[in-house]
C-alpha cells in the first residue's frame, strides 16, 4: 500500500500543501517545531480518522480556521482517493468522492504502522495502552474484530449497570445477569482467540528481528488473559464465584477487558529488568513483526511511519534498523539529523525539507 499524493488544507501548520511521495523511503527533515510530525500525522489521520497524539479532533484544524481537509491518493491493487474533512462539530470521510457513512467501514482500508517516541512507554504503560494497540492492529487485518469488540463493550456496560442495580436492590433477580454473562463469555472467546492467534504470529517473528537489531534472541510475548485455556464451564463458575465482588464494585472484574501482554526476555519481564535501549529495540522488533504479519495476511505491506525514531540512537543502530526495512515498504522517516543517515539510504530516498509548514522537495 502506497500513498502517492497528499493534499492538505488548514491541517495544523499547513495552510495549503500538495506533494507526491516515493514508493520506498521518504525522509522528512527540518528543525524542531517545523511541522514534520504534523505531516506524518496527516497520513495517519487519513488512514485511521484520528490522530495518534490523543486529544480532540479540532486541534488538527489550523488555528483560526473552521475546517481542515486531508486528501490522499492511495495505490493498492487499484488506486483510490481518500478524503477526511474535519470541522469543530464532527468529521466526514469519503472514498472516491462518495461519502462513507460509517467510520468503521472506512478505517480498515488504508493501513499504517507507526512508531513515535510515545511508543517508548508501550512496555511500561498500563495494560490498557497495550490492549488499545493490539485492538487497532488486529482490526486492520480482521474485519469482524472491531465489531465483536464494540459488541463486547456494549454488553460489558449493560452488565456493569445491572450489577449496580443489584447492589442498590438486593432483591433484583440474577436471571438477566446470567444471560448477559453467557453472552459476554461467548463474545469474549472470539476476541480472545483473535488476540491469541495474533500474539502467536508475533511470537513467530519478534525474536528473529530482535536478534538482528541487538544480536540477542529469545524475546517473547506472553499473553495474559482470564480466558487462557478457554473452558466455558470453568469460566461460568469463575464469574459466579466473583459475583459478590462484582456487585460491591459495580463492575465486571473478569474478562478480556483486563488482558495484557508481557514482553519477556528469557524468563525476565523487560518492563522490570530491561534497559531503556533494550525496551526501545523490543518495540522496534514488535513493529517489524507487525509489518510481516500484515503482509502475510493481506499480501501487501502497510505504510510505515517512523516519527523521530532516531533521537538518542547512535548512527550504527539507526542505519542497522533502516537496513532491516523491506524496500517494498513505503516508509516515512522524520528527523532533525539527516546527517545521521547513511548515504546509500539517502540515495534511495526522496527528501523533503520542512520550514514552518512549508515543504521543499530536494
Ligand atoms: N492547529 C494548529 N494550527 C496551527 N499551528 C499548529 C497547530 N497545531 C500545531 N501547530 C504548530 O505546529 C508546530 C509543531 O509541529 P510538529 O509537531 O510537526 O513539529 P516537528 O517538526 O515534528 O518538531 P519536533 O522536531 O520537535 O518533533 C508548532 O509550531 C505548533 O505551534
Ligand atoms: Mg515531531
Amino acid at each position: 500500500m502506497k500513498i502517492q499524493h497528499l493534499r492538505l488544507l488548514n491541517f495544523r501548520n499547513y495552510e495549503k500543501m500538495e506533494i507526491s511521495f516515493s514508493d520506498s523511503y521518504n525522509i522528512i527533515y527540518g528543525n524542531n517545531g517545523s511541522g514534520k510530525t504534523n505531516l506524518v500525522e496527516s497520513i495517519y489521520v487519513l488512514a485511521l480518522t484520528k490522530s495518534f497524539r490523543g486529544s480532540v479532533d479540532k486541534v488538527l484544524i489550523m488555528n483560526n480556521k473552521d475546517v481542515c481537509r486531508v486528501e490522499g491518493t492511495i495505490a493498492e491493487k487499484y488506486t483510490n482517493d481518500y478524503k477526511i474533512i474535519i470541522k469543530d462539530g464532527g468529521k466526514k470521510v469519503k472514498i472516491n468522492n462518495t461519502k462513507v457513512d460509517k467510520l468503521s467501514d472506512y478505517i480498515s482500508k488504508v493501513s499504517v504502522v507507526l512508531f513515535n517516541p510515545d511508543d517508548l512507554r508501550f512496555i511500561k504503560d498500563s495494560p490498557s495502552v497495550r490492549r488499545k494497540a493490539i485492538n487497532l492492529e488486529i482490526s486492520q487485518i480482521n474485519n469482524s474484530y472491531l465489531k465483536n469488540l464494540n459488541n463486547y463493550n456494549k454488553l460489558l456496560k449493560q452488565r456493569n449497570t445491572y450489577l449496580k442495580s443489584m447492589n442498590i436492590n438486593a432483591n433484583t433477580s440474577s436471571d438477566y445477569l446470567d444471560i448477559l454473562t453467557n453472552k459476554l463469555i461467548d463474545l469474549g472467546e472470539k476476541i480472545y482467540l483473535s488476540r491469541k492467534k495474533y500474539i502467536d504470529l508475533l511470537n513467530d517473528k519478534i525474536g528473529e528481528f530482535y536478534k538482528k537489531i541487538c544480536d540477542i534472541s529469545d524475546l517473547k510475548l506472553e499473553y495474559i488473559s482470564d480466558f487462557n485455556n478457554f473452558d466455558k464451564q470453568k469460566l461460568l463458575k469463575k464469574y459466579k464465584d466473583s459475583l459478590n465482588r462484582d456487585i460491591i464494585l459495580g463492575k465486571t472484574t473478569l474478562g478480556i477487558h483486563h488482558d495484557d501482554i508481557k514482553f519477556k526476555f528469557l524468563d525476565f519481564n523487560i518492563k522490570d529488568y530491561g534497559s531503556e535501549g533494550q525496551q526501545k529495540n523490543a518495540i522496534i522488533a514488535y513493529k517489524m513483526a507487525e509489518l510481516e504479519i500484515f503482509y502475510q495476511i493481506r499480501k501487501d505491506y502497510p505504510i510505515l511511519i517512523l516519527d523521530d525514531l532516531f533521537s538518542e540512537l547512535d548512527r550504527f543502530k539507526i542505519n542497522n534498523i533502516l537496513s532491516l526495512i523491506n524496500e517494498n515498504i513505503q516508509t516515512f522517516i522524520t528527523t532533525t539529523e539527516i546527517d545521521k543517515i547513511n548515504s546509500d539510504i539517502l540515495q534511495k530516498s526522496k527528501l523533503f525539507e520542512i520550514n514552518d509548514g512549508v515543504v521543499r522537495e530536494d
